[in-house]
């Protein structure tokens, strides 16, 4: 990973560019300049670099890595790729939330209408199923007629009527993420600093956000492992937004176990629709508490960055009411409709839902549940059927899995562990044995992580990376 590579500066700002010449750069580690970095993202935009020398640039960046100056040109190439989204005209603060990636990663489904009915605008690209990790638009494609390719005047329309709109990239918006996400997500260069820090940014800078919150997962569900190296993504992605004018925050989040008990696409939106009917879960290992609290965390910071209330815990509050008092529930069933979808399917949860097989796995021995393997985990849950194998390929939206028993729960030989739904029946094997080597119980409770660790400001960032 380079970080204090500098960009080098081209012999002349017309002299031809090729894209082999771009790769044969990256390969043998020479910094790239602006506008060869340019050049990529136009042509990944454009169509005009296929996708063969895409994927080998991408290969050549993930294995280099990218510089500060590199990651900074590539998140405002990526950006400028398309059409960009003005929100002036909302009369509102813009503030969205982005997470860097993680297994039942749902808080989006929370947040925006939480943000939203507390006073501020949330326009919102999102991105689909990456590596182990579920998708945004994947799950909310699970809710019949839901449309995510939204025009920017339907984007616009959405956003004044509801305060919260949850949109894909499309040729117009962001079309260099569009196509560069999905090669990553098929060529094994999904976890390098850089190329998340433009895939995220990018998106986010297109909506033309006042204000961001990113949570930086940790653990072993992070696409970053190490946490020296979560905390360098944190610090490089608030340095790259507050530039390009966004006020930004990044909180380190825990991805040592998946986010709440649900992890796929239908069975996601329905846990996110239960917490917004207050449906409270109780404070205990066994409950999705930690989805619940996460989401006023995160929302609190986005209230308080859009100027709805003095302080993030304050933001906390405001959130928890909307929460209470079913303004909410209210901002994500109009989000819904408006975008197309079918409401009515919210009507019985589980009767929407219609697996083709379900298996449930038990423990196999009595303990407390030690250590997960949550990228593992993810792997098991895009088996189901929730996932794909390949680009463009339909997900099952009533394919995951369901987790019973979370990190630190005590469980006896023989309980119900974790449910699988799949697609067919031929689909359970693979992911329960994955379940079976990913989790481990043992005789001892585990250490208890914190929920939210280190919060990155401005300050903080500029602080770290200079220090690196
Ligand atoms: N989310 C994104 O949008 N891009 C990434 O690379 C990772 C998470």
């Amino acid at each position: 990973m380079t970080r204090t590579q500098r960009t080098q500066t081209t012999d002349s700002a017309t002299t031809p560019l090729h894209m082999i010449d771009i790769i044969r750069k990256k390969r043998d580690g020479e910094a790239l300049d602006t506008r060869e970095i340019g050049f990529v993202a136009a042509g990944a935009a454009n169509g005009s670099i296929p996708a063969d020398q895409l994927a080998a640039w991408l290969m050549a960046a993930w294995i280099r890595g990218l510089s500060l100056d590199e990651t900074r040109a590539l998140t405002l190439a990526m950006r400028d790729s398309g059409e960009k989204f003005s929100p002036a005209q909302l009369g509102k603060q813009a503030v969205d939330k982005h997470s860097s990636g993680g297994v039942g990663d749902k808080t989006s489904f929370l947040v925006a209408p939480l943000a939203a009915a507390c006073g501020v605008a949330v326009p919102m690209i999102s991105g689909r199923a990456l590596g182990h990790t579920g998708g945004t638009l994947d799950k909310l494609e699970a809710i019949p007629g839901y449309r995510t390719a939204l025009t920017l005047a339907e984007f616009e329309a959405v956003l004044k009527r509801c305060g919260a709109s949850i949109v894909s990239q499309t040729p117009e918006l962001v079309p260099a993420d569009r196509v560069l996400y999905a090669l990553r997500d098929r060529t094994a260069t999904v976890e390098n600093p850089g190329l998340i820090c433009a895939s995220i940014l990018s998106k986010k800078l297109a909506a033309g956000l006042n204000a961001l919150v990113l949570d930086v997962k940790t653990g072993s569900g992070a696409f970053l492992r190490k946490m020296e190296d979560c905390e360098f993504l944190a610090a490089l992605m608030v340095a790259t937004a507050e530039a390009a004018g966004t006020r930004t925050v990044a909180l380190l989040t825990d991805m040592s176990q998946p986010l709440g008990r649900a992890a796929g696409n239908w069975i996601e939106v329905a846990e996110c629709v239960e917490l917004l009917r207050g449906q409270t879960p109780p404070r205990s290992p066994e409950s999705n508490f930690d989805l619940r609290e996460l989401s006023l965390i995160l929302a609190g910071w986005m209230i308080h960055l859009g100027g709805k209330a003095k302080s993030p815990q304050e933001g906390y509050s405001l959130a928890e009411a909307a929460l209470a008092d079913g303004a909410a529930l209210a901002v994500f069933m109009k989000m819904v409709d408006a975008q197309g979808g079918d409401v009515s399917v919210f009507d019985d949860l589980a009767a929407f839902h219609k697996p083709g097989a379900t298996q449930v796995v038990e423990a196999w021995e009595s303990g407390f549940v030690a250590e997960m393997d949550t990228t593992a985990l993810g792997w098991a849950v895009q088996r189901t059927g929730a996932g794909r194998e390949k680009a463009g390929e339909p997900v099952d939206p009533h394919a995951g899995i369901l987790f019973h028993a979370r990190r630190g729960a005590e469980v006896k030989r023989g309980e119900p562990l974790a449910t699988i739904y799949a697609t067919r029946a031929e689909l359970l094997a693979e992911p329960a044995a994955i379940l079976r080597r990913a989790i481990r119980v043992s005789k001892t409770p585990p250490h208890a992580v914190p929920l939210v660790g280190k919060v990155f400001t401005r300050a903080d960032a500029e602080e770290y990376l200079s220090s690196k």
